[in-house]
């Protein structure tokens, strides 16, 4: 089985972690792992204080032979950078609308092409989201309609890192949202480059997801980074005060990585099926989406504080992302050379999915699910999945029409898989004569 939504960043050390951890629920809800999580976070995002000297603390300052000056990250208490952890990216959303206490009705910019992930809590909080066109280079706002849209009641832009590319417009995004004094919030849920962050909003807030299908994995979690002094202040006393998700959940949650590999490594010879059906049938996982949010309303399911049984599982992740990205750079160019109509130059990128505009996508996805291969479909629908309602997210049909047009024909190839099954997938689809033409 080869599969962008089932499982895509799990290996056999992952299982194995997860086992063992099984065995020490005494491990599960607290830790020292959290607080290295936030660390490492920060420092991925805002570099250790010798490179950036703008994330030294006033200790620091006035002891230059403290920690930063031999390039130790220190601890994020004594600095105005933060990291706070919640149960799920759509979580860490909506706690952080809630910190901003904006005005009811308040206009929220996002991209119409996204999911309800980033929709319902803007929503749940009374504010108003308004979709903005994309460019199809990198997927991302483009700003001539970005600056239509802005109106005098728009406090917040959300930009989206589709698939982890860095939005061709950032640095003109960073400024409109500076020219109009409007809060920028970074959505790299799916994954980001960090040498392209080195350029920041002078107050930068960036939004992560460590969900079961994105670029790091801990099967649920979020995260808001950010070195916005207020903001963070706020966020910290709200996560303290939140309650962890229960025993069980935790339990569910940590059989996900075993069970998981065991299912992919026999999917093909039947057995794996069976599991994955008798495991959807005894709902033995917690959902990724619940039901309330296939009807398109927030659900407060996931509004909960970080485990440190979770934080324990990203930190083997975060170890080995430098590795891993080093395989999706690698099968990203082999795309990029074989069946590529991207504009952009994504080729040594590492992506957590390879997008595709492809002529006729369905016979490509029916013909791959014949061969046990699942590619993605982020996003069929200008806000997906494909079965929400669009009228619930106030999306209005004809408002973004390069990105309908786009969800019409886009696919995601896996990334993080080997080059031989990249080959088999490059096949199928060059069998069926269906890459769009690079002129989209
Ligand atoms: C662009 C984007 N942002 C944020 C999220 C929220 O992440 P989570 O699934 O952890 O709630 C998602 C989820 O798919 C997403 O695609």
């Amino acid at each position: 089985m080869i599969s962008c939504d089932f499982a895509p960043n799990e290996a056999w050390d992952d299982a194995w972690i997860a086992f063992k951890l099984i065995l020490q629920p005494w491990k599960w809800k607290k830790g020292k792992e959290l607080d290295l999580i936030k660390e490492i976070l920060l420092q991925k995002i805002y570099g250790s204080c010798q490179k950036f000297p703008s994330r030294q603390c006033s200790t620091c300052v006035e002891r230059p032979q403290d920690l930063c000056a031999v390039g130790i990250p220190p601890s994020s208490a004594t600095h105005k950078f933060s990291a706070n952890l919640f149960l799920s990216g759509r979580s860490a959303l909506n706690y952080l609308l809630k910190s901003l206490n904006l005005p009811k009705e308040s206009e929220i910019i996002v991209q119409g092409f996204t999911c309800e992930a980033v929709v319902l809590p803007i929503l749940a909080n009374n504010l108003r989201p308004v979709y903005v066109d994309i460019e199809t280079e990198s997927f991302s706002f483009d700003p001539i309609d970005l600056e239509k849209k802005i109106t005098s009641k728009t406090r917040t832009i959300i930009l989206q890192h589709s698939f982890g590319i860095t939005p061709k417009h950032r640095e003109i995004i960073i400024s409109i949202a500076k020219q109009h004094r409007l809060l920028l919030i970074e959505d790299i849920a799916h994954g980001f480059q960090s040498q392209k962050l080195k350029v920041k909003s002078q107050k930068s807030i960036y939004l992560m997801s460590f969900g079961r299908s994105k670029a790091i994995s801990s099967v649920f979690g979020g995260a808001i980074v950010t070195n916005n002094k207020s903001i963070a202040r706020k966020l910290e006393l709200i996560e303290k005060n939140l309650p962890k998700p229960n025993l069980f959940f935790i339990f569910r949650t940590l059989i996900y990585k075993p069970l998981s590999m065991v299912i992919r490594l026999t999917y093909d010879f039947l057995l794996g099926k069976i599991i994955h059906k008798l495991i959807n049938l005894f709902a033995i996982f917690p959902p990724e989406i619940t039901k309330k949010e296939k009807r398109g309303e927030y659900s407060s399911f996931f509004d909960k504080a970080y485990p440190n049984a979770l934080a324990i599982l990203l930190l083997h992740q975060l170890n080995k992302v430098d590795q891993v990205n080093k395989q999706r750079a690698k099968i990203c160019q082999v795309y990029q050379r074989k069946i590529s109509n991207l504009k952009s130059k994504i080729s040594n990128l590492a992506l957590s999915r390879y997008p595709l505009l492809v002529k006729n996508r369905s016979p490509i996805i029916t013909k791959a699910q014949k061969q046990n291969i699942f590619l993605g479909n982020w996003y069929n629908q200008p806000v997906g999945p494909a079965s929400l309602n669009l009228a619930k997210v106030q999306y209005q049909l004809g408002s973004c029409p390069v990105a309908e047009e786009v969800c019409q024909h886009i696919i995601n190839l896996p990334t993080n898989i080997t080059i031989v099954s990249a080959k088999r997938i490059i096949t199928l689809i060059l069998n069926k004569k269906s890459v769009k033409c690079a002129d989209f």
